[in-house]
This record gives C-alpha cells, structure tokens and sequence, in this order.
C-alpha cells in the first residue's frame, strides 16, 4: 500500500460524513488525488446490498446477517475501489469502515466480536486504515439532530429513537478508540462544524507531512 487510509467512524448524525468530505476537499484543493467513499457502498453492487440492510422493512435481519452483508459489500468495495486507490498512491476517505460492524452489530446489537474480527479478515484481509477519526457526540445530541431530520426521510433500520441502542454504540467506539490509541483519534464532534473540521486538517497535514 502506497497511498494513505483514512477512515470515519461514529454515530448517526455525528456529522461524519460532512467531515469526511470536506477533508476531501480541503486535500483536493491542495493537489492531492483523493478518492471519498462509503459504507455500505462504494460499487453498485454494494449500494445494491446497502439498500437491502438499511431499507427493506419487512426484513427481520439478524445481527449476524446484517454483519455478513455489511462484510460482503466491504470485500467487494476493499478490492475495487480501496486497494486500487491505494496502488496508485493516492489518499482514500472512507465514510464508515470495518468499526462500524464491530460498534454496531457488535456492541449495538451483541453479536460476537470475536467472530466479526474474524470474518472482517476474511473479507479484507490485513488492510487497516492509518487513521481512523471518531466523531463522538453525546445520545443526547444524537437524539435531536434525528428527530430534526425525521420528516422527511426514508425508513432506515438505524435511525430511530432506542437510546440504549446508541448509546452501546457510542460505548463501543470509545472501546475501540481506547484499545487502538495510535490508530483513533476521537474528535468532538459537539462543536460547530468548522472548528472540527480544523482539528482533523492539522492531523492529517501531519500524518502526511504537509505544511501547516
Ligand atoms: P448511512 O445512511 O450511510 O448513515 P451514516 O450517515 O450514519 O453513515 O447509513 C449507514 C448505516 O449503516 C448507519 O446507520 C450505520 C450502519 N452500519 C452498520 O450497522 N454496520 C456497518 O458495518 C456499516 C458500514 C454501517
């Protein structure tokens, strides 16, 4: 591997996705090959399996499922999109990697994460990205920024209103974060939006040697 991964994790509508896209742009702008992409997604076949696991209401997944869908859809994309990239040297985003599994249907939902770690290297392999940035908000902060979204939106497995649900996601993560400390950074990701995206462009600017 040539280039760099970076990965973002954290819970729903933590902002993530807003940071990891624009960190792509702020490193686009400077010159660099930047490809963004995301999970469960990233070919079309895996958009096809996110469309299964995040929307089809009258599927009763199991954890176990869900986790072997979410893993299947990330082979597919690791060796098309992500290897590739990385090949050529450029500096691959990814919005949601293999954490998301270990959070959600592991610590979230209890499926066993011995077992998710093993079948997370069957599907990829020993690829792991450089850094992973965590954007922590509190369940509380969670909880609103949904309901604010809630009208208008699709029905989706993920996003309803069980606190306890996230808040073993949120625990979750910050056991991941804690056991891998060189790998995580964990943002807060209760501030405005600039402030945070700031924070993570001097990371990574350092991680890649770029000046300030
Ligand atoms: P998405 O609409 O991309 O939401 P977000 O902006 O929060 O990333 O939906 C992805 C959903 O899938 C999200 O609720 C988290 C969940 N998910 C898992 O449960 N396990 C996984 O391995 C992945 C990649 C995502």
């Amino acid at each position: 591997m040539s280039g760099t991964f970076l990965s973002f994790e954290g819970g729903e509508a933590a902002g993530k996705s807003v940071q990891a896209a624009r960190l792509a742009e702020s490193l686009d702008g400077r010159g660099r090959e930047v490809v963004l992409t995301r999970e469960p997604g990233g070919t079309p076949f895996a958009e096809r399996i996110r469309d299964v696991l995040l929307h089809a209401r009258e599927v009763d997944l199991a954890p176990e499922a869900q986790a072997l869908l979410f893993s299947a859809a990330r082979a597919q994309h690791t060796r098309d999109v992500i290897r590739p990239a990385l090949a050529e040297g450029k500096i691959v985003i990814a919005d949601r990697y293999f954490d998301s599994t270990l959070a959600y249907q592991g610590y979230g939902l209890g499926a066993d994460l011995d077992g998710l770690r093993a079948m997370t290297r069957f599907a990829v392999g020993a690829l792991v990205p450089q850094r992973t940035f965590l954007i922590d908000v509190p369940v509380a902060v969670t909880l609103s920024r949904l309901g604010a979204r809630s009208g208008t939106a699709r029905w989706d497995r993920f996003h309803g209103d069980d606190r306890a649900f996230y808040e073993r996601v949120r625990e979750g993560y910050l056991r991941l974060a804690a056991a891998e400390p060189g790998r995580f950074v964990v943002v807060d990701g209760d501030r405005l939006e600039e402030a945070v995206a700031a924070d993570i462009r001097r990371q990574v600017d350092q991680l890649l040697g770029l000046p300030a």
